[in-house]
């Protein structure tokens, strides 16, 4: 139980990567904190975790809503009495040519991928500021490191959570908050689930990845409880890509 007595908040927790995380949190011994938008959708991820009731603390919110953020970390530490762990899994893509993005949808990506992710960080590092302890895992993507097209405004939001990955970690390393970040690679989950029914799609990608498959949301959790506990206190500033090997293979295509 390497996260006993610590208090993770995830966003995105109802959506697919997000639960994997947060049930990797709980079943670690941590208490957690899951957000997102639906609460519907929110009972039901608590429903399934497996880990006590007790432990488990729902708070929707949309993290585009600076006051819905504040109100998260508030109530997630009037609820469990500290923040020792986030997550940033909330996410959002939209899927069109670069030239026909409207500025509202540019907006609206760049809006909960990038700056919702920002004022999420900034909320809990409030509360892990003064404890001078804290661990923040943002998520980004294998497209912080290479281009896909048609997704312009996920792809820009993802680079951009790379470089504050960096940021944060430089200017809180002081407070003795480590700021890490993972990139999954081509994961099946509802955010995918539409581009994996085409089984020739499909295999497209699987060919771009070295161990021949795409990922699945349990492939996140050693990582996650690692970057989350102690065993990872002198690292801080990283990306991590989960991936297969897709980057390593440097996108060519296999057999
Ligand atoms: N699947 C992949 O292959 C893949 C690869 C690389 C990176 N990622 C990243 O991993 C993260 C999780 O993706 P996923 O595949 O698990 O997708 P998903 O199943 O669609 O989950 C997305 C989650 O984000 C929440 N969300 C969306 N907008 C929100 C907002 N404004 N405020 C709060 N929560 C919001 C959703 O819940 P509500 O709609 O109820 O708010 C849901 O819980 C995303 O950031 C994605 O970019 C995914």
């Amino acid at each position: 139980m390497l996260l006993e007595e610590k208090v993770g908040v995830i966003t995105g927790a109802s959506g697919d990567l997000g639960f994997a995380m947060a049930q990797a949190l709980g079943k670690a011994g941590a208490n957690i904190v899951l957000a997102s938008r639906d609460k519907r959708r929110l009972e039901d991820a608590a429903g399934k975790i497996g880990i006590e009731a007790s432990r488990v603390h729902i708070v929707p919110t949309d993290v585009g809503d600076n006051k819905q953020v504040k109100f998260l970390m508030k109530s997630s530490f009037d609820r469990f009495g500290s923040i020792d762990v986030l997550i940033t899994a909330a996410g959002i893509q939209i899927r069109k040519p670069a030239v026909e993005f409207t500025c509202d949808e540019w907006e609206r990506v760049l809006k909960v991928n990038l700056s919702g992710t920002f004022f999420c960080c900034q909320e809990a590092a409030k509360y892990m500021i003064p404890r001078r302890r804290g661990k923040i895992i943002l998520v980004s993507s294998l497209t912080a490191e290479i281009g896909i097209p048609n997704i312009a405004a996920y792809v820009a939001s993802r680079g951009a959570i790379r470089q504050l990955t960096k940021a944060l970690a430089v200017e809180w390393a002081k407070f003795n908050i480590n700021v890490n970040c993972i990139g999954p690679g081509r994961f099946l989950t509802k955010m995918t689930q539409d581009i994996f029914a085409n089984e020739e799609v499909k295999n497209s990608f699987i060919r771009l990845i070295p161990m021949g498959r795409v990922g699945v949301p349990d492939d996140l959790v050693g990582i996650t409880v690692f970057l989350a506990s102690e065993a990872s206190n002198y690292i801080t500033g990283q990306s991590f890509y989960v991936d297969g090997g897709w980057l390593a293979a440097g996108g060519n295509p296999l057999g």
